[in-house]
């Protein structure tokens, strides 16, 4: 695996792989674990070459947040990834890919406040931003995202839409632990006990879930459920249990043409996240 730091580089490297070849991107914030290696596994099942970047990006992080203290894995990410069979690593330094001076930024109105965005300011315009910029450097035909950060996905997708991006977005789906807690590099960060507690969020969406395919159509009825389940566990402080358009992320009064239920909790300090996608009923 080619490990290149520099934006020139890059770009001219993924110029010549692109000329008569297909070429993935996976873009992550390293500390890879098994969900990041599935983005992986389906860029190499549909393209020629895949381009994975590790970019821990401080402009999607929040002045609270947790900037400083996310794993920083690198040695083990670089063996992960030549293991999957990554061609390319793009790991710029911060100074690099947002230089001083660096005023403009991607604002997907709208969509960006909603779910996380709505407890996360600012959140979506770092995503967005940083993401525009890998698209410009990589311009990859196909680049790869986790169901698991619903919301960022459906940003994503209005941005590549709004600003004819020429990408595929691909979604893969969430890669979860044998107890169904869904794998996520801030799961490093909880105790043992918490550990146990945090499969509370996919029991929630696993009983709201149950209720839509015993025939509940009615979103408030799946939200109560989910929160009912959550409130079982008292030490999970929930931040949204909701029931929403997957695309435009608004709120759903009921669910017969589909739906995302998603969830986000705090055990202590560390801020979890998932969700499940509700398929529509047939005409
Ligand atoms: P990061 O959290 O490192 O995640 C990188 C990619 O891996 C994202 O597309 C995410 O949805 C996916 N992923 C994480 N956990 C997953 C799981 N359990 N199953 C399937 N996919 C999973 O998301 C980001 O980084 C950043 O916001 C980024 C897009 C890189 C922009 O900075």
């Amino acid at each position: 695996m080619r490990i290149i730091t520099s934006i020139a580089e890059m770009q001219t490297t993924a110029r010549e792989l692109r000329r008569c070849s297909t070429l993935a991107l996976a873009p992550t914030m390293g500390a890879l674990h098994a969900g990041h290696l599935s983005l992986i596994a389906a860029a190499k099942r549909d393209c020629t070459h895949v381009a994975a970047s590790i970019f821990v990006n401080p402009l999607q992080f929040g002045p609270n947040e947790d900037f400083s203290r996310y794993p920083r894995t690198f040695e083990a990410d670089c063996a992960a990834l030549t293991a999957a069979g990554v061609d390319i690593l793009f790991a710029p330094s911060a100074e690099t890919l947002i230089p001083a001076g660096a005023t403009t930024f991607v604002e997907v109105a709208g969509i960006s406040d909603r779910l996380d965005g709505a407890h996360r300011p600012g959140h979506f315009r770092g995503v967005a931003t940083i993401v525009a910029k890998l698209f410009n450097i990589v311009a990859p035909d196909r680049a790869y995202f986790g169901q698991k950060d619903a919301a960022q996905l459906a940003v994503l997708r209005a941005m590549v839409r709004d600003l004819n991006f020429s990408v595929e977005i691909v979604a893969c789906p969430i890669v979860r632990e044998a107890d169904g807690l869904a794998l996520s590099s801030r799961n490093s960060y909880l105790t043992a006990e918490q550990r146990a507690r945090a499969t509370i969020l996919h029991c929630s969406l696993t009983a709201a879930a149950d209720l839509h395919a015993r025939g509940e159509r009615n979103a408030q009825a799946l939200i109560a459920t989910m929160q009912q389940m959550l409130a079982s566990e008292p030490t999970a402080v929930v931040e949204y249990a909701a029931v929403v358009d997957p695309d435009t992320l608004l709120p759903l009064s009921d669910t017969t043409r589909g739906a995302l239920i998603a969830v986000a909790a705090r055990l202590g300090e560390t801020r979890l996240i998932d969700n499940y996608l509700l398929g529509a009923d047939h005409a």
